[in-house]
């Protein structure tokens, strides 16, 4: 199994770290067009190889894509982060040119590769990458609603008072501050609804922390999260590789599931050996129907300033 992550900055670096640490890959290829530094991040992190005990090789390349060949999974990190006070829909003028360079540069060695988008705007570049490459759409996953549904059970723990192992809940919906759809309605505490145990406005908190999760890290960071995304793509590259079949909330294309054509936005997929293997659907309430909706609005009103 070899992986490439194009972009060595803070997200794609923890992606490599944690599929190293995980130990499930026998090549992670780091590549960067910064001069040196995808070999200084891959060195370094090898040096952690005999600390971490784990045998997978980390390399580095300076953008040369003849390194990354046959790579099974390739994960899309590059382009600019957010700054504070900016959206992640703001990136996408210079990240839609640097993340169809970067397809193009990995189909053209791995053209049996699955992508994993993770540059934002997410949900855009991920659609972005269906209209510019035509691999089929089991290939092509974008990652937003694993990192989203982390935060949200990062806050649900901490509303309940309950350690995270407790806790359980998924976001679907696009991958923005206004577009997160957290199925508040169906998380739970032991299987038990967490409305058994929380307030109609602790509820609420829950719901709007997790949706301004990166923003919120963004302000406190001076630039966007890196721990939580890379160990979120490292969970789908990990259910991808040994054929899991687990389930994650991805940003896949919809031809009608949702009431949704035309567009890439989270909902529940399963992940396996041939990627996205199954879009789930499940039985929303008429609240997370609307906000479903006005999440793909949001979604395809960013679509629309792509050049595609
Ligand atoms: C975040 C970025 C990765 O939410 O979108 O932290």
């Amino acid at each position: 199994m070899k992986v490439t992550v194009v972009g060595a900055g803070a997200v794609g670096a923890s992606c490599a770290e944690y599929i190293a640490i995980k130990d499930f890959a026998a090549e992670v290829v780091l590549l960067d067009i910064k001069e040196g530094y995808a070999e200084g991040k891959a060195m370094d992190l090898m040096q952690t190889a005999s600390l971490n005990g784990f045998d997978t090789k980390i390399t580095g390349s300076t953008n040369d894509y003849s390194k990354t060949a046959n790579s099974d999974i390739a994960v899309i990190t590059s382009g600019i982060p957010r700054k504070p006070g900016m959206t992640r829909e703001e990136l996408i003028g210079i990240n839609a040119g640097i993340v169809k360079t970067v397809a193009t540069g990995i189909l053209e060695h791995s053209p049996n590769a699955t992508i994993i988008v993770v540059s934002n705007p997410m949900d855009t570049m991920t659609y972005l990458v269906h209209k510019t490459t035509g691999l089929p759409k089991n290939k092509i996953i974008g990652m937003g609603g694993a990192l989203d549904s982390a935060r949200f059970k990062y806050r649900l723990a901490e509303a309940l008072g309950a350690p995270i192992s407790d806790v359980d809940g998924m976001v679907i919906g696009g991958h923005s501050d206004t577009g997160m759809v957290p199925l508040i309605a169906h998380a739970t505490r032991n299987s038990l609804k967490v409305s058994e145990f929380l307030s109609e406005e602790k509820m609420q908190w829950v719901v709007e922390e997790t949706k301004v999760g990166g923003a919120t890290l963004t302000k406190l960071l001076g630039t966007s999260a890196w721990y939580a995304p890379g160990a979120a793509v490292s969970g789908l590259v990990q259910a991808i590789a040994c054929d899991q079949k687990k389930m994650f909330p991805c940003s896949t294309l919809l031809e009608g599931e949702y009431d949704l054509d035309d567009i890439c936005i989270g909902v529940p997929v399963i992940l396996g050996k041939n990627g996205i293997e199954k879009i789930v659907e499940i039985e929303l309430t008429d609240a997370e129907k609307a906000k479903m909706q006005e999440s793909a609005a949001g979604v395809k009103k960013t679509n629309g300033l792509l050049d595609v």
